[in-house]
C-alpha cells in the first residue's frame, strides 16, 4: 500500500503541477474528452464488489488463437461451467468444445456451440444467459460484443485493446455503469513474475517517488501476414493501412499504470504527445514475399514501423510507450520504472539503487542482475505470485501470466472481490491507440487524455498487494 505521507506530499504536488504553465495552456491541448456526464441512473464501478458466484456460467467468444489459448486455461479450473462457445468457424469451436471435455471430463456437461453468422453470439448471449462472457475476437468487434453481454447481465472480459475508438470506450464505460458489471480488459503482463515484483517494490518505495516509466510493445509481428484468409494476420494487417499512432499499447503500459496508481487514488493520466517514424517494413515484406497482384501489396501501409508516444501525468510524470511490430528486431516491453531512489528495468530484468543494491552491487551506476537477483525476488516476491505462481507456470500461457490472470478472475468473481482492473484502466490504456493518432496526424500535437472516471480516480482504491 501507499505510504500515507508520501501520499500526502504528491497530493500537494498534484495541485502544485496543475497550476504550472504545462497544464493551464488548456487552448493549446485538444481535448478528447467527449463524455462528462454520468447517465442518469448509473453508477461509478471503479471499486465494483459484485455479488458472489459460486459456479460461474462462462460463454467465450472467438477461439482464434488467442480465446483456444483461454478456454484450455479455463478448462482447468474449478468454480465455474462453460454454457457456450461461439465462433465464425466451426471446426475451431468444435476443437474448443472437444478439448474443455478432455480436460475437464463431465465438468461442463451442457456447453452450446455456435458457428456460422456472424451475429450467432447474441444468440449465444441470449440462450445460455451466461455470468461471464469472454470476448477474444478481432478489434472491431470487441465494443460491440462487450456492451451487449453487459446489457444482457453479464461481467465481461475483453482481450486488448479494449476497443479501438474513444467513444466505444466512452459505451463501454456507461454499460457497465449502467449495469453494475464488471468490464475488465485482460491485460495478462500485469500478472507477469518480473510486473508483480516491481509493483510490490514501488509499493513499498524502494525507488522513491516515481518520476518516470518506459513501456513498450516490440514485437516483430511480420509473419503474421501468413494468415490470408483468416486468423489474426487477416484482420490485423488491415489495421497498418488504415492507421497511423501506437496501435497496442497496453502491453507495457498496464504494469506501470498500476506501479504509478493512475485511475487509482493517487495520480491519472493528462495528456500525450506521439510521433512514427516512415511506414516502410511492412510494403517490403509484402514486396519480397508475396505476387504483386496479391491483396497485401494492393494496401499502402501507412502505420509508422516504430509509434513512439510520451504520456503526461497529472502529477507531471512521464511515460514513452513505443510500438513497433514490423522490425526485425528482438522482444521487448522495457518494463522500466524510475523513481527518485532507483530503477527497475525489463528485458534484461536489472535493478540499480541509490548507494546499490543490498549486497549485490556497490553503486547505483551497475545494475544488479541475472543470478544476482534470486535474492530480491526471495525478499520482495509478491504474494500472489508466492501463493499461484508455481501452479500458473505448470498451466502456462505466456510463461504462467495467462493462468495467473483466469485464476484470480475465477477467484474474484467465485468470493464476490472487486476485480484487479476495472474498466477505467482498461480505456485508459487502450485511448493511447485513437489519441495517438490524433497526435501523429497533427504533427506531434498534443492531446488532452479523456478522463473515463469522470474524476472519480481521485476516490478509487489503489490495486491492493493482494495475498
Ligand atoms: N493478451 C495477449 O497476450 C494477446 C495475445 C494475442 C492476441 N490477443 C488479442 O486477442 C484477440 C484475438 O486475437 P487472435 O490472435 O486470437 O485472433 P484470431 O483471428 O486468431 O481469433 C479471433 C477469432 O474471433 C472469431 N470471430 C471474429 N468475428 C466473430 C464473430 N462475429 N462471431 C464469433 N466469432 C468471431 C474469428 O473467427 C477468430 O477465430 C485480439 O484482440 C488480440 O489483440 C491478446
Amino acid at each position: 500500500m501507499i505510504n500515507r505521507r508520501s501520499f500526502m506530499s504528491k497530493a500537494a504536488y498534484s495541485l502544485a503541477a496543475l497550476s504550472s504553465p504545462l497544464f493551464t495552456r488548456g487552448n493549446t491541448i485538444k481535448d478528447t474528452h467527449i463524455n462528462n456526464e454520468l447517465a442518469t441512473g448509473n453508477k461509478y464501478v471503479g471499486n465494483l464488489k459484485a455479488p458472489k458466484i459460486p459456479r460461474v456460467r462462462v460463454g467465450i467468444i472467438g477461439v482464434g488463437s488467442r480465446g483456444y489459448g483461454h478456454i484450455r486455461n479455463i478448462a482447468r479450473i474449478d468454480g465455474h461451467e462453460i454454457v457456450g462457445i461461439s465462433d465464425l468457424y466451426e471446426d475451431l469451436v468444435n476443437r474448443a468444445s472437444d478439448t474443455v471435455k478432455h480436460m475437464a471430463p463431465g465438468k461442463h456437461p451442457n456447453i452450446s456451440t455456435y458457428h456460422g453468422d456472424e451475429h450467432l453470439w447474441k444468440k449465444m448471449i441470449e440462450q445460455t444467459k451466461p455470468d461471464a462472457v469472454f470476448v477474444c475476437t478481432n478489434w472491431h468487434t470487441h465494443a460491440p460484443m462487450g456492451i451487449y453481454a453487459l446489457d444482457h447481465g453479464a461481467h465481461t472480459f475483453i482481450e486488448v485493446p479494449i476497443a479501438v475508438t474513444l467513444q466505444e470506450m466512452w459505451d463501454l464505460v456507461d454499460a457497465a455503469e449502467r449495469n453494475q458489471k464488471h468490464c475488465m480488459m485482460m491485460e495478462n503482463v500485469n500478472y507477469g513474475r518480473e510486473e508483480l515484483l516491481y509493483l510490490n517494490l514501488c509499493r513499498k518505495g524502494i525507488i522513491g517517488e516515481l518520476l518516470h516509466g518506459e513501456a513498450a510493445y516490440i514485437h516483430e509481428l511480420r509473419w503474421e501476414m501468413e494468415q490470408q484468409e483468416r486468423g489474426t494476420g487477416s484482420w490485423r494487417t488491415l489495421h497498418y493501412a488504415k492507421r497511423n499512432g501506437n496501435l497496442y499499447p497496453t502491453h507495457g503500459l498496464g504494469p506501470i499504470a498500476q506501479y504509478m496508481n493512475l485511475c487509482r487514488g493517487e495520480d491519472q493520466f493528462h495528456s500525450l504527445v506521439s510521433m512514427s517514424s516512415p511506414a516502410l517494413g511492412r510494403k517490403d515484406f509484402a514486396t519480397k514475399n508475396y505476387p504483386t497482384e496479391h491483396k497485401w501489396n494492393k494496401l499502402k501501409y501507412i502505420a509508422g514501423d516504430i509509434n513512439t508516444s510520451i504520456v503526461k501525468t497529472h502529477l507531471g510524470r512521464t511515460i514513452m510507450v513505443q510500438w513497433d511490430e514490423t522490425s526485425p528486431r528482438p522482444y521487448s516491453r522495457k518494463n522500466l520504472i524510475q523513481g527518485t531512489k532507483g530503477t527497475l528495468a525489463g528485458y534484461p530484468t536489472r535493478i540499480a539503487l541509490e548507494g546499490g543494491v543490498e549486497q549485490l552491487t556497490d553503486s547505483h551506476n551497475n545494475w544488479a542482475q541475472g543470478e544476482q537477483l534470486a535474492s530480491i525476488f526471495e525478499k520482495y516476491e509478491h504474494p500472489l505470485y508466492k501463493r499461484l505462481g508455481q501452479k500458473s507456470e505448470e498451466m502456462g500461457g505466456h510463461g504462467g501470466m495467462d493462468s495467473l490472470m483466469m485464476l484470480r478472475i475465477f477467484e474474484c468473481l467465485n468470493q464476490g472481490l472487486a476485480l484487479d482492473q476495472n474498466v477505467y484502466e482498461g480505456c485508459a490504456w487502450s485511448a493511447v491507440g485513437p489519441i495517438s493518432e490524433q497526435s501523429v496526424t497533427n504533427g506531434g500535437e498534443v492531446q488532452k487524455f479523456p478522463d473515463f472516471t469522470r474524476g472519480n480516480w481521485k476516490t478509487t482504491l489503489p490495486l491492493e498487494i493482494v495475498e
